[in-house]
């Protein structure tokens, strides 16, 4: 055998038995397998962060986060009502201890977000022009975009336009500003914040009569000549019916259009939807009932195991669609902060993320690790 042809055996057989991405690469210095680096030639891993997180009390998510994320959203400190709560005053405080933190940790911040019809601060129900509302609505976005150009990677500038059936929602920017609203957010956004990313945010957008409708409005934006630079697909959904084609599908679509394609917001919860829907509108609720909470003395192995297939089946189709999709952001770092223990129904029990409430990880998260890696790496240090 020809000493070249040797070679290349040799390496070839050392990356089949390191499971083709080395199981020694994908630990961090500790040892510990670390999603960041597993997932480091494909996309950025990223997670929403809470009050307590960016403040740094909380050491259990801070080692988290910090061994297997890339990423950092803000959950809520940058929305309207905690970052610009009256007419006059804005409060960075926390956001900028978030930028802070995120050169800290060397994770970048995805902003998140400047025009949403919730979380309002209350001031903005009371305006009654047009000119004063169209007002509100340029300060807001260029003094935010503005401030934070070059310390954010992007924000999603406008977040939950649309309607199920790919109408435009009747919000109060629809009403006030009509249906130019959104190019014009982003045209604004584009001028504050030549250095940020812009995003359109949104939940179901997979499905197909609101991917069309997040399409047109994507189309718009372009058309006027104004930059949008991806799309988000929310992905809060049940870890039992995950709508598989349609995500694949809309991957497809939304690449199309030029754009890259982020999950901004995942999380697979396993218990019962009171309208067994995947809407992710914060304002719906419904009542508590011990039947709609199966799950609050624990896990069972085998819903564990579904939601671990279900993690693996999306991330071996966000890994095949790995040129288009730029980011997978979880919605929280571990199972008891998620927003899904409180919403729509408050008091239950979920269990979305990979990592329990004790920080450690999940059947899922080595079932995503797995989509990489061979089984024992998988498994090691923890
Ligand atoms: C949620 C937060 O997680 C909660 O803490 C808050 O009470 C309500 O909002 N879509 C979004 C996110 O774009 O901002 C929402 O976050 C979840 C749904």
């Amino acid at each position: 055998m020809k000493p070249i042809t040797l070679a290349l055996l040799i390496a070839v057989s050392a990356i089949i038995s390191t499971g083709c991405s080395s199981g020694k690469k994908s630990m961090n210095t500790s040892g510990t397998v670390s999603l960041k680096e597993v997932f480091k030639n494909d996309f950025v891993i990223g997670a929403a962060v809470n009050n307590g997180q960016i403040n740094e009390r909380d050491s259990g998510s801070a080692a988290l986060l910090q061994t297997h994320f890339n990423g950092l959203t803000p959950e809520n400190i940058m929305k309207c009502e905690i970052i610009h709560p009256e007419w006059d005053r804005y409060d960075f405080t926390l956001a900028d201890k978030l930028v802070e933190l995120g050169k800290k940790y060397n994770s970048p911040v995805y902003g998140h977000t400047l025009i949403w019809h919730s979380q309002l601060s209350p001031f903005i129900q009371k305006i009654q022009s047009v000119d004063s509302f169209r007002t509100f609505f340029t300060e807001h976005i260029t003094t935010i975009a503005s401030r934070y150009d070059g310390k954010v990677k992007s924000w999603d500038v406008v977040n939950e336009a649309l309607n199920e059936d790919g109408t435009l929602r009747k919000s109060a920017f629809l009403n006030k500003l009509g249906e130019d609203y959104i190019v014009e957010a982003f045209r604004l956004a584009q001028k504050a914040a030549p250095n940020t990313e812009l995003y359109y945010n949104d939940y179901n957008i997979e499905q197909p009569k609101k991917r069309a409708g997040a399409i047109a409005i994507i189309k718009k934006i372009q058309a006027a000549g104004v930059r949008i630079d991806g799309v988000g697909i929310q992905g809060h959904w049940r870890s039992y019916n995950v709508p598989m084609k349609e995500i694949e599908e809309s991957i497809k679509e939304f690449a199309a259009l030029g754009i890259k394609v982020h999950f901004t917001e995942l999380d697979l919860g396993v218990l019962p939807n009171p309208w067994d829907n995947d809407a992710a509108d914060v304002n719906m609720k419904a009542e508590y009932s011990a039947k709609m909470n199966p799950y609050a003395a624990g896990l069972p192995d085998s819903v564990s195991a579904k939601q671990a297939q279900s993690y693996a089946e999306l991330f071996q189709l966000f890994l095949k669609y790995r040129k288009d999709v730029a980011r997978i952001t979880f919605w929280g770092v571990q199972d008891g902060q998620s927003w899904l223990n409180g919403w729509p129904i408050r008091g239950r029990t979920n269990y979305p993320l990979l990592f329990d409430r004790k920080y450690q990880p999940k059947a899922a998260f080595y079932k995503v690790v797995e989509t990489k890696t061979k089984p024992a790496d998988a498994k090691k240090s923890f």
